[in-house]
């Protein structure tokens, strides 16, 4: 095997854009066991819980420190009628999923729900509105009867629901893939719509909203522009309180087509390659919409949001296809390392991001086994894990004077090493990916502008690319102490064995 060196320089001392913690944010949609079986089991579940919430999947995810929860969709947030899911439990109306499924949702977690959800894992709640199915008043209500105080009809309501004080809820998204299942519209079409619900959706006393419009499927540029031009019309910005803040966009990595999107578990070594390939665009996906963005608004004042991004496979065999339960092995983890190292490269103008899905469903943190309620860490979780400490730091440059190695994938080439490095209060933290299925890559981490005192390193890797973990060996892929860090006259040499994700802290003098 061919064994690459590649030396990178980083300066310490050269703080980059903040990395939002937004970036490692999550989503959680009535689809599937995501909710239902997922997060939420009922009051009168065997497995423990609060309020039906389940403890042990809440305790996991607390040592991830989500920094916010996108809810309730998706597809079904554009048909969801928040007033369905408030009151209650027995009085609550039966609506169908029609798409994910064609399953009863009995609205049983609702927003009350969502909220105790919220507080329980100490994330901030990101609700998508209605804007398929809903009206613009059905929205404006819901932002009222969340965050506003003193008396209106909405916040007597809420008190009637038990919930005295207003929540605090910054995030707003004005519909989901509105140029599909959010209400097959135009951009243009959408783009008007947009402003009409940040316009009635309002900012109550301290709640300051941050609406974010919907946005475009994978590398539709002009949908990007024309809501930016939208906001160029008015003036924009966060100071108008009338318009939205920020655009989203969703990238899915698959190694097949959206007809065959290939299995989780049992993929060949070129479907591996394609699978990284693809993830690794996310970076040309990211500069483009950036780009758009940067003509409009050269001061980067609109947040860029990927609020859905992860690998979907086929599902599960045996289970249901609408419900999208898919396996989680290394190299979904690597997947999730090559997005966070382009995360953090893009800190400038992605504000936020949210992996499709956290609990059973697409890329989950969590799987949990619907009969015997069992919860597996993924080695997804593990990569969230092991870079929680990039949250608000400064991003640190790394340059690669020689290049990285890479390999051509069909007819792009791939980088198979990926380096990315922040620092926050005092520590420098360095991730690395080494995405070569076979060949071990040493990375020379030349550390200028301060010394690096204090290392310590996790590895996460396994006996193959397809090792995944299960109810049965639940630690088949999890991280451990990693000891091929040693101390050079520049700074470090790490050593990263065939497919595995590194992490190197330390302490900065
Ligand atoms: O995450 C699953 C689905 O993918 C979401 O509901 C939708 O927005 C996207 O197409």
């Amino acid at each position: 095997m061919p064994h690459n060196v590649v030396p990178a320089v980083v300066n310490v001392d050269l703080e980059g854009p903040r990395i939002s913690r937004h970036v490692y944010g999550h989503f959680a949609e009535h689809l599937g066991r995501c909710i239902y079986g997922g997060f939420y089991v009922g009051p009168d579940s065997d497995i423990p819980n609060e309020g039906g919430i389940r403890l042990d999947v809440v305790e996991a995810l607390r040592a991830l420190d989500i920094p916010n929860l996108r809810w309730p969709g998706g597809c079904f947030a554009d048909e969801y009628h928040w007033k369905d899911g408030i009151g209650p439990k027995e009085d609550r109306a039966v609506m169908v999923n029609t798409h994910w499924g064609g399953v009863e949702e009995n609205n049983h977690f609702g927003t009350h729900e969502f909220m105790a959800l919220c507080e329980l894992l100490g994330a901030e709640p990101y609700i998508s509105g209605n804007v398929g199915s809903g009206t613009v008043r059905e929205m404006s209500e819901w932002v009222e009867y969340l965050t506003r105080e003193g008396d209106s009809p909405m916040v007597r309501l809420r008190k009637a629901n038990g919930r005295e004080e207003p929540w605090k809820v910054e995030y707003w998204g004005l519909g989901n893939e509105t140029w599909g299942c959010g209400g097959n519209m135009s951009a243009e079409q959408y783009a008007l719509e947009a402003r009409k619900y940040a316009t009635y959706c309002r900012s109550y006393g301290e709640n300051k909203l941050y609406k974010i419009a919907a946005g475009a499927a994978d590398f539709d540029y002009g949908w990007t522009e024309t809501l930016m031009k939208q906001l160029g019309h008015l003036g924009c910005q966060r100071v108008n309180n009338s318009m939205y803040h920020a655009v989203s966009v969703h990238y899915y990595t698959m190694a097949g087509t959206w007809a065959d999107k290939g299995s989780a578990t049992e993929f060949t070594e070129e479907e591996y390659y394609t699978t990284m390939a693809k993830a690794a665009r996310v970076d040309e996906l990211l500069t483009g919409h950036a780009n758009v963005m940067d003509c409009y608004d050269p001061g980067k004042e609109v947040g860029l949001v990927l609020d859905e991004w992860g690998t979907w496979w086929t599902v599960e065999p045996g289970t249901n296809p609408g419900f999208l339960y898919q396996q989680n092995t290394m190299r979904d983890a690597l997947v999730a390392g090559v997005h966070f190292d382009v995360f953090h490269r893009h800190a400038d103008r992605l504000v936020m991001a949210n992996i499709a899905q956290t609990v059973n469903v697409l890329q989950a943190m969590v799987l949990t086994d619907p009969d015997s309620g069992a919860l597996v860490l993924t080695p997804t979780y593990h990569v969230f894990e092991m870079n929680k400490g990039h949250q608000d730091a400064a991003s640190l440059r790394v340059d690669t004077p020689a290049g990285l190695p890479s390999r051509e994938v069909e007819g792009r080439e791939l980088s198979t090493v990926s380096v990315s490095a922040s620092r926050k209060d005092g520590r420098l933290l360095v991730s690395l990916s080494n995405l070569d299925a076979e060949g071990a890559a040493d990375v020379e981490l030349d550390l200028r502008g301060g010394t690096v005192g204090e290392v310590t390193s996790r590895i996460l890797t396994a006996g193959a690319l397809q090792a995944h973990n299960t109810p049965e060996t639940p630690d088949a892929v999890a991280p451990r102490a990693h000891e091929g860090v040693t101390a050079t006259d520049k700074g470090l040499r790490v050593h990263l064995p065939a497919h595995s994700f590194v992490t190197v802290e330390g302490r900065i003098a």
